[in-house]
């Protein structure tokens, strides 16, 4: 028998429940075909109590626990900490699986607590947009001192291979530019008011599926699209860019009557995301553009999201992610800490 991994999970969310679900369909496999095996020794959410417990924790008992609205606390073995960084520290793990709320504004608490766990040699992996925007050179840079690995490949599309893409099988590709759709919310409540649907409407509609917030205005202003342009300019281009200094315009200031004329000469708004470089430094910007049928990213409807990337050796290579949701984003952390410990 293998090395068994020890998981901490902070954060059991829609993100951090798939996940564990995902662990429980994938088992067996990850054992026979990767020799892998794990185990789940913590578990911390905000209002929902924590447990620890360093034989492992019964993940479906926790799901159905959760499920039904109650607090992890009996599934606890000892007493856990109230603070993340402690309930890491306690917890003993080799892997942090980090999927609390994002901060777009300083990426914390999430930041201390990857920064808990590179310190104590554990493996940090998160779906966190945050720690990537505001923290990506630091955070790396510890994991290398502690030989871990800080990976993060669902912060941006999910499941998709964006971060991997480059870090694995580009080597010698520099990118020159990106473009892309890269919010699902915006997108569906675009592809909803061309069915009809009035703004209103559309907005309320994402809100009851859970994928936008009850605040929506994180969506809809365009900031979760500029922190994913911050992210990728970050990482994959080299320059330290925060949400702030994307040029920044939501959808807000469309109405029912831009959709429908649009749509009546066979035209469609899009929220688009773009990054170039330029002789002194990078152009960046999140706004809504109308696009003709023979733009690759027309096509890109409801939550799915798509980006090209333009490199100084390849020409436009295009990913496209059709109805992502925390499955898929539970994938990416699952990819993550196969290709960290391999
Ligand atoms: N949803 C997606 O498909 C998706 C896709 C890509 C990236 N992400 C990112 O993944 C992360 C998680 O998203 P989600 O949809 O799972 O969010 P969520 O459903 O709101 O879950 C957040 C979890 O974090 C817990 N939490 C909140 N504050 C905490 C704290 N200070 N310490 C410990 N736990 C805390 C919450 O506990 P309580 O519920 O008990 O308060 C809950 O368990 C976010 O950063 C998000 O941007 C999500």
């Amino acid at each position: 028998m293998k090395d068994t991994y020890r998981f901490a999970l902070l954060g059991f969310g829609n993100v951090g429940q798939a996940f564990a679900r995902l662990l429980l369909v994938k088992g067996d496999e990850l054992l026979t075909q990767q020799d892998l095996n794990w185990q789940v020794v913590g578990i911390m959410t905000g209002r929902h109590g924590a447990a620890i417990n360093p034989t492992g924790i019964d993940l479906e008992r926790a799901l159905a626990m959760i499920a039904a609205g109650d607090s992890l606390d009996p599934l606890s073995a000892e007493p856990t900490p109230q603070n993340g960084s402690e309930f890491i520290r306690a917890c003993n793990a080799d892997v942090l699986f980090e999927n609390t709320p994002v901060s777009y504004h300083d990426g914390q608490p999430a930041i201390e607590h990857i920064s808990t766990a590179l310190s104590a040699s554990m493996h940090a992996i998160t779906a966190n947009k945050g720690p990537v925007v505001h923290a990506y050179r630091e955070l790396t840079k510890l994991a290398q001192a502690h030989k871990r690995k800080f990976f993060f490949e669902s912060a941006v599309m999910d499941g998709a291979p964006v971060f991997s893409l480059w870090r694995e099988t580009l080597p010698a590709a520099e990118l020159q530019s990106f473009r892309g759709i890269l919010n699902s919310t915006t997108n569906l409540i675009l592809t909803l008011m061309e069915q009809g649907k009035t703004f209103e409407d559309a907005v309320a509609y994402t809100q009851s599926i859970g994928i936008a917030e009850t605040d929506p205005s994180g969506d809809i202003e365009g900031w979760d699209a500029a922190i994913k342009v911050s992210a990728l300019v970050t990482v994959l281009m080299g320059i330290n860019l925060k949400p702030s200094g994307v040029e920044r315009k939501g959808i807000e200031s469309l109405c029912s009557e831009d959709i429908q004329s649009a749509s009546a000469e066979g035209k469609r708004w899009k929220l688009i995301c773009k990054a170039g470089r330029t002789d002194t430094g990078i152009v960046t910007s999140v706004r809504p553009e109308l696009l003709d049928p023979s733009d690759p990213l027309y096509n890109v409807m409801g939550t799915s999201s798509a980006v090209t990337f333009h490199s100084d050796t390849l020409g436009p290579l295009t990913i496209t992610e059709s109805d992502p949701g925390p499955h898929t984003t539970a994938y990416g952390l699952l990819a993550d800490f196969i290709n960290a410990v391999r």
